[in-house]
C-alpha cells in the first residue's frame, strides 16, 4: 500500500519497524506450570489437547475461534444490546455490515459457524449428490455427508505438499472440477464448496484470477459456488500482497469483488469477524433465503437473532467493519509471518509459504519414525504442551477421521500440528516463547513416540478422542 497514513512512522521513513495497531487496555493472567503438572494434565486430558483445561496452558494456541480480544467499541456495543426476541435492532445493524462489506443481499443469523453449514447443506444437497470444493474442513464435509452429499476435493496438487511454495496454495484445480462435472452430469453437483483461505491446506489463499475462472466454468454448467467466509479477509489480504493489480486496493474492496464471483457464503464470525461467538449465511437468491429463513427458526432461532443475543450481533456487526481494515489484517498476518520466519530461519519444517492464521508444523518430517497410524501429529503436540505449555491442535489423520462407506482411517497426505494465532491477543514476546518451545521440541525428535487411540467418538473424532503412549 502506497497510503502513508496507513504506515507506521518507521515505515513511512524506509525502516522496517512494524508494530499493533492497537494497545492494550485489559489484560488476564496466565498461568506458569511445572513439567509435573503439564505431565500430569496431559495424562488426564489422553493426550488429547481439546481435553486439556484451559487453566493449565501457558499460551494457547488451540485456535483462532471465538478466542479473538473485542476492542473498546465491540464491548461499548455489547452494552447497546437490544434483547427483543423479534426484529432486535442489532440484527439490522448486522445485517447491512454484511451486505456493505460482503456484498450478499440477504442475510440469515447463525450461532456459529456449523449451525450455517447445517442449513446450507441441508437445503442445497440432495442425497447421492457431490460436493466438490477445495480441500476438506472437518465440520463443513461432516454437514455435507450428513444431508447425502460426497465431498470431492478439488484443490491443486501443491496444497498437498508442505513444501510448495505456489503462492495461492488454495486454488481450485479447474480441470479436476470439469473431469469430475463430466464424469457425474451437472445434475449431480450440489453446488461448489470453495474456502478462503483453506484452513486444513495451512491457511492458504485462493488468487482473484482462480475464483473468476471458477465463475466461468461454473457459469457454464450451471452450478452454484457458495463460499466458507471465515478466514475470508485474510484471504483478500494475500490477494493485495501477492497478485497482480491488486496492490494498491483495499482489503474492503478486494473482499467485495472476491464474494461478489460467488453465490453466497456461511460465516463462522468467531475468527476474521473478531467475536468470541457468532455466525452468518447470507445469499443472493431470494427463493434460496426464504428457505433458509424458514429452516434457521428449528435449529437455531427466530430469523433476526439465530442463536445469537442482541448483544453478540452488535459485537459482530462492528467487529465486521473493524476486521476490514488494512491495518489490522496486516497486523494479525503480519504476527503469524514473524513466527513462521523465526521457525523457518532455524530449518524447522513448516507448512509454506506461512498461512493467514498460524503456523502448521510438518509432523511427517519431524517424526519420520512414526508412522501415520500411531498419529505422529497427535504426538507433536502433546510434546509441544509437555516442553512449554503452549496448546496446538492436531490436523492429520486423527481430524480427517473415518471414511463412512470403509470404516478405515483417511490418510490424508499433510499431517500437521496447527498452532492457530488468536487476534489481537498476544504479543511478539509470546511468539518468541513459542519458538523456542517449537525448537525444543524439534531438537528432541528422536525420543518421542507414537500414541494409540483408547476412545473414539463416532463424529468429529478429534475433539473428543483419548490416546495412550505406546509402550
Ligand atoms: C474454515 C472453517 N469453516 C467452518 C468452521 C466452523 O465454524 P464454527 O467453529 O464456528 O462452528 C471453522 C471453524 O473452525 C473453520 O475453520
Amino acid at each position: 500500500m502506497t497510503d502513508s497514513a496507513l504506515q507506521t512512522m518507521g515505515q513511512q521513513f524506509g525502516r522496517r519497524s512494524w508494530a499493533e495497531p492497537w494497545k492494550i487496555k485489559m489484560v488476564e493472567p496466565i498461568r506458569l506450570t511445572s513439567r509435573e503438572e503439564r505431565e500430569r494434565a496431559l495424562k488426564e486430558a489422553g493426550y488429547n489437547s481439546f481435553l486439556l483445561r484451559s487453566e493449565d496452558v501457558y499460551i494457547d494456541l488451540l485456535t483462532d475461534s471465538g478466542t479473538s480480544a473485542m476492542s473498546d467499541r465491540q464491548w461499548a456495543g455489547i452494552m447497546m444490546g437490544d434483547e427483543a426476541y423479534a426484529g432486535s435492532r442489532n440484527f439490522y445493524h448486522l445485517e447491512e455490515a454484511v451486505q456493505t462489506y460482503y456484498g450478499y443481499r440477504h442475510v440469515v443469523p447463525t450461532h456459529q459457524g456449523r449451525g450455517a453449514e447445517h442449513l446450507i447443506s441441508q437445503t442445497e444437497i440432495e442425497s447421492g449428490q457431490y460436493v466438490p470444493g477445495n480441500m476438506y474442513f472437518t465440520t463443513t464435509r461432516l454437514h455435507q455427508e450428513l444431508a447425502g452429499g460426497a465431498f470431492v476435493d478439488v484443490i491443486i496438487d501443491e496444497a498437498h505438499d508442505p513444501s510448495s511454495q505456489h503462492p495461492f496454495k488454495g486454488d481450485v484445480d479447474l480441470d479436476k472440477l470439469e473431469s469430475l462435472i463430466k464424469r457425474v452430469g451437472a445434475e449431480k453437483i450440489a453446488y461448489v464448496s470453495l474456502a478462503g483461505t483453506v484452513n486444513m491446506a495451512g491457511g492458504q489463499p485462493v488468487s482473484m484470477a482462480n475464483v473468476r475462472a471458477l465463475r466461468e466454468l461454473c457459469d457454464r454448467y450451471d452450478i452454484r459456488v457458495y463460499l466458507d467466509a471465515t478466514r475470508m479477509v485474510e484471504n483478500a489480504f494475500f490477494i493485495q500482497e501477492r497478485e497482480e493489480g491488486y496492490a494498491d486496493k483495499s482489503i474492503a474492496a478486494i473482499l467485495k469483488e472476491f464474494c461478489g464471483h460467488t453465490d453466497g457464503a456461511w460465516m463462522s464470525a468467531k475468527k476474521d469477524n473478531l467475536v468470541n461467538i457468532g455466525g452468518w449465511l447470507a445469499v443472493n437468491d431470494y427463493d434460496l433465503f426464504d428457505r433458509l429463513r424458514n429452516m434457521v427458526v428449528i435449529y437455531e432461532g427466530l430469523h433476526t437473532y439465530g442463536g445469537m443475543a442482541g448483544r453478540d450481533m452488535e459485537a459482530l456487526a462492528i467487529g465486521i467493519t473493524e476486521a476490514v481494515q488494512d491495518d489490522h489484517v496486516r497486523s494479525r498476518v503480519g504476527q503469524v509471518l514473524y513466527l513462521g520466519d523465526l521457525l523457518i530461519n532455524w530449518e524447522i519444517p513448516i507448512v509454506r509459504p506461512v498461512g493467514g492464521h498460524g503456523i502448521f508444523l510438518d509432523a511427517k518430517c519431524f517424526y519420520p519414525h512414526i508412522p501415520q497410524d500411531q498419529f505422529p501429529a497427535q504426538v507433536l503436540t502433546a510434546q509441544l504442551y509437555l516442553d512449554s505449555g503452549v496448546r496446538g491442535m492436531e490436523r492429520g489423520i486423527v481430524s480427517a477421521g473415518r471414511d463412512p462407506k470403509t470404516g478405515d482411517h483417511r490418510y490424508p497426505a499433510l499431517e500437521l500440528t496447527r498452532l492457530a494465532i488468536p487476534r489481537r491477543v498476544y504479543t511478539q514476546a509470546h511468539m518468541d516463547v513459542v519458538a523456542e518451545g517449537i525448537k525444543a521440541a524439534y531438537d528432541a525428535r528422536e525420543q518421542a513416540r507414537g500414541l494409540k487411540m483408547v476412545y473414539e467418538p463416532k463424529y468429529l473424532r478429534f475433539f473428543q478422542a483419548r490416546f495412550e503412549p505406546i509402550a
